[in-house]
């Protein structure tokens, strides 16, 4: 498909952050947004790159109502000799169109997903920051925006892309976070939507996080919605536990995000030498091995966290510490390979990267 690029008049061009370092996360969008439309009658048309702009909604819009929504999160990165990287695009358009089919929203070509994405990129590439730990941001989101109040699948939706130059996702940056294990609230059921990259999995997760934060943690770590026993995820991480040169993580269920970054730690992890586990990890002994000295490291993964040390871990009125409190071996050697090959200072042995023209 076709993607016309709408022109940008000069008031519509914002400043850049001239201090990289005081990025964050997801504050900041560049000068253009990617918009394709899908109605019943015509399917995808009418791809266009445009002015980053607010959209004009009927207040009775479906997404308003009944969040129908599904999003990714990718990177873009400005490698040393001037070229754009993508990191694994192919892997977010296929999950796009696995949480579009549990939301009972309409395929995307996934050629119009990494596409479109590219070419985006690829006209915004000034605003790619460069400082080490920063990156383009890319954000893909589809909506429901019929004009109706019946509860059925929209007939009419938005698929657009907005940019954001980022920092670490942690204001600390790669410093160890505290996790508190959410033994109350659950994020997700056998059957439910855990699996699919959709709004509502976060709406709902934030009274336990505002509670986490309230008691001085960063975040919270999800178990599973029958037992609240077995480990499932950080809502914007996957977890790893590191016993010596063994890296475990919850195998996926259905109820877990199936993370590109997870799935890139567990190929990076064999390559370092290392044996990898998905399996079920039951909470009682997890605890009970962090505090015989079993567990050495644990860190979060995922496509804005990158990897993120875990330093503390609560769970029913115990915190445990995990690497001494500090960023594990291992965790650093992830996150240096990682984002070695990313930013091209490393080969690409696994052929992740792909290049905007
Ligand atoms: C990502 O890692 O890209 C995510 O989607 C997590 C997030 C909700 C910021």
């Amino acid at each position: 498909m076709d993607i016309s690029v709408l022109p940008l008049a000069a008031g519509q061009m914002k400043a850049k952050v001239a201090d990289e370092s005081q990025l964050g996360f997801g504050r900041i969008f560049t000068d253009r947004m990617l918009l394709v439309e899908w109605t019943a009658e015509q399917g995808w048309h009418n791809a266009r790159i445009k002015p980053y702009e607010p959209f004009v909604l009927d207040p009775s819009a479906q997404v308003f109502h009944y969040a129908q929504e599904i999003f990714e999160g990718l990177k873009a990165y400005k490698w040393a000799d001037g070229r754009v990287a993508l990191f694994r695009p192919e892997k977010n358009a296929r999950r796009f169109n696995l949480s579009a089919d549990r939301l009972c929203m309409p395929e995307l070509p996934e050629e119009l997903f990494v596409e479109g994405i590219k070419q985006l990129v690829g006209l915004e590439q000034d605003w790619i920051p460069t400082a080490a730990g920063t990156s383009l941001y890319i954000r893909p989101a589809m909506i429901g925006v019929q004009p109706v109040l019946g509860v059925n699948p929209s007939d009419h939706y938005y698929f657009f892309v907005i940019l954001s130059p980022v920092g670490a996702y942690y204001a600390a940056g790669f410093k160890p976070v505290s996790i508190m294990v959410e033994d109350h609230y659950v994020r997700a059921v056998p059957g439910g939507t855990g699996e699919a990259k959709t709004g509502g999995n976060y709406a709902s997760s934030l009274k336990a996080g505002l509670e986490a934060k309230k008691k001085g943690f960063d975040q919270v770590l999800w178990l599973d919605g029958r037992e609240q026993r077995y480990i499932e995820e950080v809502g914007a991480m996957n977890m790893f536990f590191v016993y010596g040169n063994r890296i475990v993580t919850s195998a996926l269920n259905g109820s877990i995000l199936s993370g590109v970054t997870r799935d890139s730690v567990l190929a990076l992890g064999k390559k370092l030498g290392c044996t990898v586990e998905e399996t079920k990890i039951d909470v009682n002994e997890l605890m009970a091995d962090i505090k015989a000295g079993k567990v050495t490291e644990a860190f979060g993964s995922g496509t804005a966290a990158v990897i993120t040390p875990v330093g503390k871990l609560y769970y029913k009125g115990e915190t445990v510490q995990l690497g001494g409190g500090g960023v594990g071996e291992l965790t650093q050697k992830l996150y240096d390979t990682l984002t070695g090959i990313q930013t091209g200072a490393l080969p690409d042995e696994f052929g992740w990267v792909t290049f905007v023209k």
